[in-house]
């Protein structure tokens, strides 16, 4: 029987032999595209070149994907755990064709890694095709079933609708018709029973999708229209899981050798065994799935925190607490533990869990505390509202309540009602429905940007000038409206741009762009999909006009301070605190900068002191800015720079150096330390369990600090005056009181 670990790379062994480029996973969090917080399918980390942003250095690619999905057509977060064959975190096998081969070989090459190379019973195999759609004037996908009949009697080919079998990567871009490749893993009795045809695309947890085939073709406009695309893709998504279930002949996900060592180690510590009861095997599957989404999340850079990604992250691991909480008797922190059993079965592919074990634990374990507390108050508030409503002599508490505590105090519904049934009592579930829809009607709102279709002026890819220039002769290649928050902005893309686009913790460049008509300020520049977009109130009125590209150089000017100064004091933490110190995220403005690192103990203020004296020693020494543009990234690393965990790296890289400071970097900086000027922590805090913030300023920000400082002081000077003899004051004070 072929093991995980064997499969997976089985799967990259059989495409490289058909001359595809395997490349690694890219980190599960994303980090610099507005549109998308964790990747959700393999084709993520290709979306600019399937956009046309960017050539394709290698036409034929392959990989395995750590994904992560919370919502979706199944993947509702609430769901995980109650059937066998969804998760949270999984992994998704590709192949991928960038204007190379097309529906044929995709298809021949599926069959023949699933039938010759992997052995699957070819009768238990069924493929559908796209039916077609009146709405959007498509046929039938013939070609597919023409490929597919090959290999398959036609009634196993089946039809699907665009639902199904028509994928779209947003609301607008690339999408096509797909071919999915479902099988039965039923008994030889149960297929004689029921044909599967009638079950396939019926969420039988045995007669699954396992393989997509994607065939990008078109390019859906904001009306909704289809266009062709000028370069055809192939994108295919296997889930690993579900193929590691068919080839162990197995019936369930968690059955396989992914999931069964951390089942077991679960079991062991609640007393029982995975299999004995429904509800304790959906509890042990919730903590199973959850344990790797939450490791992954934090290996990648991705804490539990308040907002976002974090939040999403937090509301995970919540889900587990409280399963292992109401099912399985775990009254303290217990999924840290988990971590050993993990770190066996993952750590081999994923050597960024073992490299980040410690953080990982202490992570896990403080939020798993945090929370425990959390739902002991709400289930006082809970006990409380108990004997409101017995004393009002009702027999339900309102689906207000229960959403507060929802929502507030992370109870699922579930919970609730199962204590106010231990207490006779009910939840009104309408009300509780009607705040949840409203809840997410809020969300939603907060969250849409609407966005109109790119205006083609002009043909051509956009270049970065602005390691070189801040003022650059430019033309407007397109631009687009989007709307947010019922504000109207629109976004430009320039041909050649000194503009710096928002990322690796850099704020994006504003300034102005001028042509003899008009100025137009640009107020922000973000990237989307490796594409740097200038984002304005108003449209220029003369689009094709030539322009001057004008970056605010005094803001430019402060965000490179602060960006040089970050490195210098990631150097300086690392010599003062120990090599364990590691990025865990920056955020560099013109006015400060602020960097979070793994450390287990508060900072002390003679260390700050330390790493402050070291860094501002390195800014009067005046070192020169060595940049090394587009080398090879062993180069990098020769170098002396480290790659970190969760960030993705090109081939090709650049390492920014100031003197024994080495580290890949795309920002923007000062050309000798002494441009810093000045260095001054404000801050040191906490951000997680092992993760501490520092907030500093640099050159004219510690000036008018220092001018406030002085102020101060002085003030307090001229009160101290007013009092005539302050020491005889306090003695006649200390006299009288003591
Ligand atoms: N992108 C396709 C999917 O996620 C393969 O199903």
């Amino acid at each position: 029987m072929l093991t995980a670990k064997e499969i997976r790379e089985s799967f990259k062994a059989f495409f490289e032999s058909k001359g595809h480029q395997i490349v690694p996973s890219a980190p599960m969090v994303i980090k610099d595209d507005p549109t998308l917080m964790f990747t959700n399918a393999g084709m993520n980390q290709f979306k600019d070149i399937i956009l046309g942003n960017h050539p394709a250095k290698h036409r034929r690619v392959a990989d395995s994907q750590k994904c992560l999905r919370v919502s979706g057509k199944h993947n509702d977060l609430e769901e995980v755990g109650h059937d066998t064959y969804h998760h949270t975190m999984f992994e998704m096998l590709g192949n991928w064709s960038f204007g190379d081969y097309f529906k044929k070989e995709a298809i021949e090459w599926a069959w023949e890694y699933l039938v010759t190379v992997l052995k699957l019973d070819p009768n238990r195999l069924y493929a559908t095709v796209f039916e077609g759609s009146s709405s959007d004037g498509l046929e039938r996908d013939n070609e597919a079933a023409a490929i597919w009949g090959q290999f398959l009697p036609a009634d196993r080919i089946i039809n699907g609708n665009r639902h199904d079998n028509f994928w779209e990567m947003g609301d607008t871009g690339p999408c096509g018709p797909c071919s999915e490749i479902h099988i039965d893993l039923r008994s030889e009795k149960e297929r004689k029973a029921v044909d599967a045809l009638t079950l396939v695309n019926k969420s039988h947890p045995q007669v699954i999708e396992i393989w997509n085939l994607v065939f990008m073709q078109y390019n859906r406009k904001a009306d909704g229209s289809l266009e062709a695309l000028p370069a055809r893709v192939i994108d295919t998504g296997m889930g690993f899981e579900r193929l590691c279930m068919a080839l162990q002949g197995k019936t369930s996900n968690y059955d396989t050798d992914v999931f069964q060592p951390i089942l077991k180690e679960i079991a062991k510590m609640a007393g029982t065994q995975y299999g004995l009861n429904t509800q304790n095997d959906i509890a042990m599957r919730v903590i199973a799935d959850h344990i790797r989404t939450i490791s992954f999340s934090i290996t990648d850079g991705q804490l539990p925190s308040n907002a976002k990604a974090g939040y999403v992250i937090r509301r995970i691991l919540r889900r587990a607490v409280r399963y292992g909480y109401t099912f399985l008797n775990q009254k303290s922190a217990f999924m840290y533990k988990l971590l050993p059993v993990l770190i066996d079965n993952m750590g081999d592919a994923y050597p960024e869990l073992i490299a980040q074990k410690e953080l990982i634990e202490k992570v896990i374990k403080e939020e798993e505390e945090s929370f425990l507390r959390t739902l002991e108050t709400g289930i006082r508030l809970l006990d409380k509202a108990i004997v409101d409503v017995r004393a009002e002599g009702k027999d339900s508490i309102s689906g207000k309540d229960a959403f507060v505590l929802y929502d507030t105090f992370g109870f699922p519904l579930d919970l609730t009602e199962l204590i106010l049934r231990e207490n006779g009592l009910t939840v009104d579930i309408n009300e509780f429905n009607t705040e949840m829809k409203k809840q997410k009607e809020r969300a939603r709102h907060a969250a849409t940007i609407e966005t109109g279709d790119w205006i083609t002026l002009k043909e051509g890819s956009s270049e970065f000038v602005g390691y070189d220039y801040t003022e650059y002769e430019v033309k407007i290649l397109r631009y687009r409206q989007i709307k947010q928050k019922n504000q109207i902005l629109y976004q430009l893309v320039l041909d050649q741009t000194p503009f710096y686009a928002e990322s690796g913790g850099q704020v994006g460049d504003t300034g102005v762009i001028v042509s003899e008509f008009e100025t137009i300020d640009i107020i922000d520049t973000k990237k989307e999909n490796n594409l740097s977009v200038h984002i304005t109130k108003t449209l220029p009125k003369h689009l094709d006009a030539p322009m001057m590209a004008c970056v605010n150089t005094d803001k430019r000017t402060a965000s490179a301070a602060n960006h040089s100064a970050t490195h210098l004091l990631d150097q300086a933490l690392r010599e003062v605190l120990g090599d364990h110190v590691e990025q865990k995220g920056s955020l560099v403005t013109p006015d400060s900068l602020r960097f979070d690192f793994s450390h287990f103990q508060k900072v002390t203020n003679e260390e700050i002191r330390q790493i402050e004296h070291l860094v501002n020693a390195r800014i009067r020494q005046n070192i020169p800015l060595k940049e090394y543009r587009n080398i090879p990234i062993a180069e990098g690393k020769e170098l002396g720079a480290i790659a970190l965990f969760g960030e993705k790296y090109g081939d090709e890289v650049r390492v920014i150096a100031f003197g024994s400071s080495v580290e890949f970097c795309g920002g923007i900086h000062v050309t000798a330390t002494g441009n810093i000027g000045m260095m001054k922590i404000i801050s040191e805090s906490s951000v997680a369990a092992g993760v501490r913030r520092i907030e500093a300023y640099t050159g004219v920000k510690v000036e008018d600090m220092l001018d406030s400082i002085q102020d101060t002081l002085t003030e307090l000077k001229s009160l101290f005056n007013n009092v005539p003899d302050l020491s005889s004051t306090i003695h006649k004070f200390i006299e009288e009181n003591a």
